[in-house]
């Protein structure tokens, strides 16, 4: 049976998300789906209005229950960094996941990650080193990028582009002004590819 694969994803700004949709349209022409999800907001709307953070996307659902999760097979996690790391919003996520941490419900499932940060050393690989722990905590299988379908985009170095063996990124910039490229779309795109290539080699059910 084909795997059943969920994008979850914070985005303040929105360049998570478009990658988040770059990614789903690989896994859609390698021959998958995907369902995508948004993990809840934490901050009140106040502070989001200083932060000049538009409103969410009303067409993609809010991920507040965690066992909603228990029915994928494998799992795609969009992160944009805070001090390098990951987002209060993503941990309070995981931080509701006790119950399958203790029961082992993600446990063999597979994870591979894509991150958003607002310049290169900015946190692209640490970003997704510190979501590692969390995955090992909870036996989720990481799937990196790597090189194999994306070496020629990795290696060029005619112009800035986010994105690593790690996972596909974007630099927004300091402002958030800028926008994911042509270049960063494309290694997402590869990256839901390549992640549905790895997975749906596996016999799930
Ligand atoms: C509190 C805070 C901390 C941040 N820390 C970093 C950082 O350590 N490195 C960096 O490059 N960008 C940092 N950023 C910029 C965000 O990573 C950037 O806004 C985000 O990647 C944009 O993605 P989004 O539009 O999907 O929210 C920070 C932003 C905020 C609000």
């Amino acid at each position: 049976m084909a795997p059943k694969i969920a994008i979850v994803f914070y985005s303040m700004y929105g360049h998570v998300q478009k990658l988040a949709e770059a990614e789903a349209a690989g896994i859609k022409e390698a021959g998958g789906s995907c369902d995508l999800y948004q993990v809840a907001e934490t901050l009140p709307e106040d502070v989001l209005s200083k932060m000049h953070a538009p409103p969410k996307p009303s067409h993609i659902q809010t991920l507040s229950d965690p066992s909603v999760l228990e029915q994928y097979d494998a799992f795609l996690f969009g992160i944009p960094t805070r001090y390098g790391n990951y987002p209060a919003q993503f941990k309070a996520f995981w931080d509701k996941t006790g119950g399958q941490w203790q029961s082992g419900a993600f446990w063999g499932k597979y994870a591979g990650v894509f991150v958003s940060t607002a310049t290169p050393g900015g946190g692209q690989e640490s970003t997704v080193i510190s979501a590692m722990s969390t995955f090992v905590h909870h036996g989720f299988i990481f799937v990196p990028l790597g090189y194999k379908t994306v070496f020629g985009t990795l290696a060029d170095m005619t112009e800035v582009r986010g994105g690593s063996p790690w996972g596909a990124g974007t630099f927004a910039g300091g402002d958030g002004s800028r926008q994911p490229t042509e270049k960063e779309l494309l290694l997402a795109t590869e990256q839901g590819k390549a992640f549905y290539g790895a997975v749906s080699r596996v016999n799930f059910h």
